[in-house]
């Protein structure tokens, strides 16, 4: 499609409500992909069910939009057992969101399980830290942090992507 390059693998951010950090970390991923001309499967869902319909927080949507990513139009959703067969990769924004994707996943599931931060060269196993209670600035830096890793996970991705094709 125009161009772009197009690939088999896929990722989606998983945290805990799906309406503050994996909402960034799939805005910053698209945004990402789409000056790259790279055309990617991607999406993000929570652990837990109890914003499933809602849109991401406004402090999400307004530090997203500062950094001229839209991410109002996402809606929250539960991840389930298809997201292991459907994704190369489930990043988990933190550890217990990690182990709680990690319960879910079926036997057979295809898809790999990490935390965004392994993708950051010294920063492996560090979580980004839930800003829901926190202020303004707690959302900056995981909207700061969140970049970093989606870079990675970028780089990454289109790597492979590479390699598939090889
Ligand atoms: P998220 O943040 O996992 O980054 O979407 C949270 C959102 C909601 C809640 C906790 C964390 N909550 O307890 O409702």
């Amino acid at each position: 499609m125009h161009g772009g390059i197009e690939h088999r693998t896929g990722v989606l951010f998983v945290c805990l409500g799906n309406i503050c950090r994996s909402p960034m970390a799939e805005g910053a991923f698209r945004e990402g992909a789409r000056r790259h001309g790279f055309s990617c499967l991607v999406d993000s869902a929570g652990t837990a069910s109890y914003h499933v319909g809602s849109q991401p927080d406004p402090r999400a949507i307004a530090v997203a939009r500062r950094h001229g990513v839209e991410i109002a139009g996402q809606s929250a959703r539960q991840i389930e057992r298809d997201d292991f067969y459907r994704f190369a990769h489930i990043v988990a924004l933190d550890r217990a969101n990690l182990e709680g994707i990690r319960a879910r996943a079926p036997r057979d599931g295809s898809a790999k399980l990490s935390m965004l931060m392994d993708a950051v060269e010294g920063r492996i196993g560090e979580p980004v830290a839930d800003p829901y209670y926190g202020d303004e600035a707690a959302f900056l830096t995981a909207w700061e942090t969140i970049n970093l890793g989606v870079e990675a996970w970028l780089a990454r991705l289109m790597r492979e992507a590479g390699a598939l094709r090889a």
